[in-house]
């Protein structure tokens, strides 16, 4: 089950996804060019104010997507965006390396943009990561020679990092993946061993969660995590959460990310792990939902250094009806099971075009794929239907 396979260079899986949710070549005037403080912030326009996923989900359920600078500049996207989903995570755009790639420096415009197109559209804004092994500089935990800080520095930015960002979006924001994939995937080893974890020990958890909440009292603060539902991981996962409870943590949801493949894991796998991770009482996001239909080795997840050098691509020039039909099958299976469970709170898909997905760069760099549920021409698919038809029945 353990999906990881070849360790590639880190950074490719981040190339990948700033590509991915950065914006989409073919259809946009790259956003990167303009300033990000002299765009105008598109609003949907009010006849559609009442259509869309977010409208037709149960009131306990918000319905989100992720996006980049490039979905927001173009008021096309812009509007579909605020039609559809209720909540906005930045794909990039909040991460250590966006906020603070020199120490001291912090750049929030880009941010701050996204976090206006939302309230202006009335959609909540999940902050997405505080403490992450990828794209995160590396001052922040290491020295010049990779060497890891010692335990008081690396707390000390740490800290820093993450006060500084929760203080600036405090009251704008619901809640903050305060820690995203600190689990191994590896089965003799229960965290990953990360730059944070070598400088400080395994209480970088705890403490990245004390500092967010003492700089907001109120803001959520969740544990973000892939694979964390399938069994292989679940104990992981079920010892850190218990841990940090028992530390004093107060937990405000499991975030489980759903990077999920068309045939694994099975609804099985998926049903038997979030009831298990229902019995703490917290709340359940799927973070991250996407259904990658393409072939791979791996068994599923994001693990970003898992990329893989060649893969079939057998759907270049169009994804053909049989397959839309599995996928769509795939969609409404995930989301009758997720309806079912009244802890799962929130679900937002890892974008929602097929031009602009992730999934086009890993763990393959270059195939053409189709996991999301709008077509590159933003048309909704057959999997879209599926989901508006599952929600309709959904007892309310
Ligand atoms: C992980 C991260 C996300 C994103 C995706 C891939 O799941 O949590 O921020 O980078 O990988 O796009």
């Amino acid at each position: 089950m353990n999906h990881r396979s070849k360790p590639v260079v880190a950074s490719l899986g981040s190339i990948a996804c700033s590509l991915a949710l950065s914006g989409q070549p073919s259809v946009l005037a790259d956003p990167q060019l303009v300033p990000a403080d002299q765009q105008p912030v598109p609003q949907a326009s009010p006849q559609h104010a009442k259509s869309g996923l977010r409208h037709m989900a149960p009131a306990r359920l918000v319905i989100g997507t992720a996006l980049g600078p490039g979905d927001i500049s173009d008021p096309v996207r812009a509007e579909l965006i605020a039609r559809e989903f209720g909540a906005l995570t930045c794909g990039n755009d909040m991460k250590p390396e966006s906020l603070q790639r020199e120490k001291g420096v912090f750049t929030f415009e880009t941010a701050d943009r996204f976090v206006d197109f939302a309230q202006q559209n009335d959609m909540k804004v999940i902050g997405h990561t505080l403490v992450w092994h990828s794209q995160a500089p590396k001052w922040l935990f290491e020295d010049a020679e990779g060497r890891p800080l010692s335990r008081d520095e690396a707390l000390e930015n740490m800290r820093n990092h993450i006060q500084t960002v929760v203080r600036h979006f405090k009251g704008r924001i619901v809640g903050w993946d305060v820690v995203n994939e600190a689990i191994s995937d590896s089965p003799n080893e229960y965290l990953r061993n990360t730059p944070a974890l070598r400088a400080i020990g395994e209480d970088y958890i705890v403490k990245a969660f004390q500092f967010a909440r003492e700089a907001d009292p109120d803001v959520e603060l969740y544990y973000n995590d892939y694979n964390i539902e399938a069994d292989y991981k679940r104990p992981k996962a079920m010892r850190l959460i218990r841990e940090l409870l028992d530390a004093g943590v107060k937990v405000s949801a499991i975030g489980v990310q759903g990077h999920w493949l068309l045939g694994h894991p099975s609804l099985e796998e998926i049903e038997r792990g979030l009831r298990e991770l229902s019995t703490f009482g917290l709340p359940i996001h799927i973070t991250e939902l996407d259904v990658d239909p393409l072939p791979r080795s791996g068994s599923g997840g994001a693990d970003v250094t898992a990329t893989e050098r060649a893969g079939l691509d057998p759907y270049r020039e169009g994804f053909p009806a049989e397959m839309q039909e599995r996928l769509a099958e795939r969609y409404a299976g995930i989301f009758r099971l997720l309806l079912g469970f009244p802890s799962v709170t929130r679900i937002t898909f890892w974008g929602y075009d097929d031009g602009t997905t992730w999934l086009n760069y890993f763990p393959v760099r270059g195939r053409v794929n189709h996991p999301l549920i709008f077509d590159r021409q933003l048309q909704p698919k057959p999997a879209y239907h599926a989901i508006v038809e599952t929600l309709k029945s959904a007892p309310r």
